[in-house]
């Protein structure tokens, strides 16, 4: 079954071409970071405006590089939650007109599933039920997988996402938007432990998370030597900074995997692609004995394809629109798209 698939839930535009949820036959990304770069985070007017601009041309593209002309389409697919509502409408208007002209199912796809996907098209034999532990720019959440369409939060963030606290760091830092990946780069240039930052707990709530004090903390220490003129180790601040958000992300997952009992783990997201955060995770995985599968990079970040992928799952479970579809700037992971209750 050949899908294609658009994500505008941000500041990507992609669109893709799949096969059967595992195969990816072209995943076209127009990314608009440069655009947003200039005001330092997304400006959602213009993120809408961008989607606009290059969803047709990016179709085109995803159809010639997948060697697949319309009618090779067995059904589109669209993210239609959560993320920038102006955003999401125009992949969900884009998608259902194409669904209608080519006469084929439309099926919707929660952006967080679809983060979770990715490791379909990466790791042919994996299956559900496993862990995964979805950390991008606007959610952090550890799932469990029951099934391909049946997910059971078991904890997240109470404030910011991992990836906004990335973000927020590496702007004080004097780093670009997106940060994620520029601090990463900068804190290979120290070994830490330097500065001390928080790790939050939520009382009562083991698996739970708090980042607000920690991007606070941060920013408190950049203004502080700005204001002072105190020497700011930015290579040390940049890596004691991720080793906070490590040090509430991995233990967390691995409590997550004794409660339950899983032995699989995912990481989704795009902060999934942070070297330290990797790399611990791959030792704490190795301890206990858990099997760990981390997306390649270009598939931690928005794409099209990991949409495709999770569709072809939602296609087999009957979750199917119409034309009445609507994006929803918030949904939980754990609702499933159906016409009597959109
Ligand atoms: O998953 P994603 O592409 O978009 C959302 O669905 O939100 O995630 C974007 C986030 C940004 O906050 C970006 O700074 C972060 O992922 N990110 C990283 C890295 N690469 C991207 N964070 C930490 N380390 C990285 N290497």
């Amino acid at each position: 079954m050949k899908i294609l698939s658009f994500e505008t839930s941000c500041d990507e535009t992609a669109v893709a071409v799949t096969e059967d949820g595992r195969r990816i036959l072209s995943d076209a990304i127009a990314s608009q970071a440069p655009v947003h770069a200039l005001y330092g985070g997304v400006v959602p007017e213009i993120a809408s405006r961008a989607h606009t601009e290059a969803i047709a041309s990016l179709t085109a593209q995803a159809l010639r590089d997948a060697a697949c002309t319309r009618s090779d389409i067995d059904a589109v697919a669209v993210t239609y939650a959560p993320g920038l509502i102006g955003a999401l409408l125009v992949g969900v208007s884009f998608a259902k007109s194409m669904a209608l002209a080519l006469g084929v199912p439309l099926i919707p796809v929660h952006h967080l599933r679809g983060h979770i996907a990715a490791n379909y098209l990466a790791f042919p034999e994996l299956e559900p039920p496993f862990l995964a532990l979805t950390v991008s720019g606007g959610n952090t959440l550890i799932v469990d997988v029951e099934s391909y369409t049946r997910m059971k939060i078991l904890g997240g963030t109470r404030d910011d996402a991992a990836g906004e606290c990335f973000d927020k760091a590496a702007r004080v830092l004097g780093l670009p938007y997106p940060g994620g990946k520029p601090i990463d780069e900068l804190a290979r240039e120290s070994s830490g432990g330097v500065y001390k930052l928080p790790v939050a707990h939520v009382d009562g709530a083991p698996l739970d998370m708090s980042f607000s004090g920690l991007k606070t903390a941060v920013v408190n220490l950049a203004h502080h030597a700005e204001q002072t003129g105190e020497a700011l180790d930015r290579g040390a601040l940049a890596r004691d900074f991720i080793a906070a958000v490590s040090a509430t992300l991995v233990p967390r997952v691995m409590e997550a995997a004794k409660l339950t009992g899983r032995r699989i783990l995912c990481a989704a997201g795009g902060v999934a692609a942070n070297s330290f955060i990797r790399r611990d995770l791959q030792d704490a995985c190795e301890r206990e004995g858990i099997r760990l599968y981390l997306p390649p990079l270009k598939l931690c970040g928005d794409n099209g394809a990991m949409i495709g992928a999770q569709a072809y799952y939602e296609y087999q479970a009957g979750h199917i629109a119409d034309m009445s579809l609507n994006a929803y700037a918030t949904r939980e992971i754990t609702r499933d798209w159906s016409p009597e209750t959109p």
